[in-house]
């Protein structure tokens, strides 16, 4: 008989939140007994204040600082390790990620290898890669969000393209987490729409997948504690800022997005961004996520407005958002009440509704917000049809880390039927 959890862990970064906030990065930095640290951004953001402010905060403290601006929206493996290099190279004694959720993971990845060097498969999730744990701490990392977004200022994860798989992997250490985040409402001002739509659906979805997954105690006990997984499926403290990001993505998100001016929902959203990160980032995500992987890997001919347009790209929330509807109708069989929740906190009203229509609910929601914001309506408005079902599969199915806290058990002919029920959503 299988052996099942006990437990469970609840870690999260220490966040500091507020309009100017971004000016107290320097007294973090000297507080965390840095001397020399790499800023670790992408070539857009080190043109805009968000940067400007970090550097200027650095400097008044007396830290020596070198900005790296080669982070790669949407990272590869070659992007990580470019930037690992610059790090061992740079000989730092600390790391300031400033940028959305491609600029915090690979200050991540350049923390962690330049710390311990390695092969880059040796952390990586298995069965990808080798998933050796991380050997020790790291230096310290702060990270500063300007997207609302990801929420990998709490994480310990750093996620990647793995080019010549085909999908997206990641490496989940809770060494990885950044130290301090500095979540700052006034860096997400000059977010494009676009930007704001995409992880604003990151949001959502880290809210929904994170109150959806399997219950911890369902899941395998881990065989000792340093083996725990990052993700350990839903439990009572990641619900309650899993359900709370939810319903404030429902109130705030089409304000944030159609109208950059603002100010109270970008905060909000910014908010919700920390708030599910603190949810998924204990309980995890499963198979919009673990779906996406393969979307955004493959991608073939797509790259929308607001994203730097010399790469093709599917932004990480739009590929994850895709499959949400689809995702949701199949899952909600394994725990109807949590779907209705989830769907009530999106504003429907559930009073007279048969549970076995909570996925259906649920899934008209999140269709009804991505009309509101300009998603594409689907994996074919995207460029994919019935002839790449089979590689998105294959591309899915190593991805454990995620496809096992899936509420209900998936297989190969049931992740078929999901990607087909994907391509058009309205
Ligand atoms: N580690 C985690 O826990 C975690 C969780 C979710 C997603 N991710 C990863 O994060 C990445 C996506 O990150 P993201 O959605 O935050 O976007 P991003 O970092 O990829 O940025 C998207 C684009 O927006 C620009 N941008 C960012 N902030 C801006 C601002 N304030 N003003 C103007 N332009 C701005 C960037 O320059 C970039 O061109 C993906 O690789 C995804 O897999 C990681």
């Amino acid at each position: 008989m299988t052996n099942l959890e006990t437990g469970f862990t609840m870690d999260t970064s220490s966040i500091k939140f507020g309009r100017g906030m971004t000016h107290e990065t320097g007294f973090e930095a000297q507080r965390l007994g840095c001397r020399r640290v790499m800023i670790v951004t992408d070539r857009r953001l080190a043109e805009l204040e968000p940067v400007a402010n970090v550097v200027a905060s650095l400097k008044a403290a007396d830290i020596d600082a070198v900005v790296y601006d080669g982070v790669r929206t949407e990272p590869t493996d070659a992007s990580f390790r470019d930037a690992i290099v610059f790090a061992h190279q740079g000989e730092f004694d600390g790391y300031v990620a400033v940028g959305g959720g491609s600029s915090i993971d690979t200050a991540k990845a350049a923390n962690l290898y330049a710390t311990y060097p390695t092969d880059l498969l040796a952390y990586v999730n298995a069965p990808i890669g080798r998933g050796e744990p991380v050997p020790g701490p790291l230096k310290p990392l702060i990270a500063v969000p300007t997207t609302a977004g990801t929420g990998s200022e709490t994480t310990g994860v750093a996620i990647f393209d793995l080019v010549e798989m085909g999908a997206k992997t990641g490496i989940a250490h809770r060494a990885l987490r950044p130290v301090v985040g500095i979540v700052d409402p006034g860096n997400t001002s000059t977010l494009p729409p676009m930007v704001a739509a995409c992880s604003g659906f990151d949001v959502l979805c880290h809210g929904l997948e994170s109150y959806t997954a399997l219950p911890f105690d369902q899941r395998e006990a881990a065989e000792s504690p340093g083996a725990r997984p990052s993700y350990q499926g839903s439990n009572p403290i990641s619900d309650i800022w899993s359900l709370r990001a939810v319903e404030m993505v429902a109130e705030n998100m089409v304000r944030a997005v159609t109208d950059p001016s603002d100010t109270e929902a970008r905060e909000r959203m910014l908010l919700a961004a920390t708030f599910a990160g603190v949810g998924f980032g204990n309980a995890g995500v499963h198979l919009c996520h673990g779906m996406s992987y393969p979307v955004s890997g493959q991608v073939k001919e797509f790259c929308p407005n607001g994203y730097p347009q010399d790469e093709l790209l599917v932004p990480h929330g739009m590929s994850v958002v895709l499959n949400a509807p689809a995702v949701f109708r199949w899952t909600a069989r394994a725990n109807p009440e949590r779907h209705l929740r989830m769907a009530q906190a999106m504003g429907a009203d559930v009073s007279d509704v048969d549970p076995a229509d909570a996925g259906d609910l649920l899934a008209e929601r999140v269709i009804g917000l991505m009309r509101a914001t300009g998603m594409p309506n689907g994996l074919s408005a995207i460029g994919y049809g019935e002839d790449d079902i089979d590689r998105l599969v294959e591309g899915t199915l190593p991805q454990h880390r995620v496809t096992k806290i899936s509420p209900r058990p998936i297989d190969a002919d049931a992740l078929r039927e999901l990607f087909r029920n994907s391509m058009t959503l309205w």
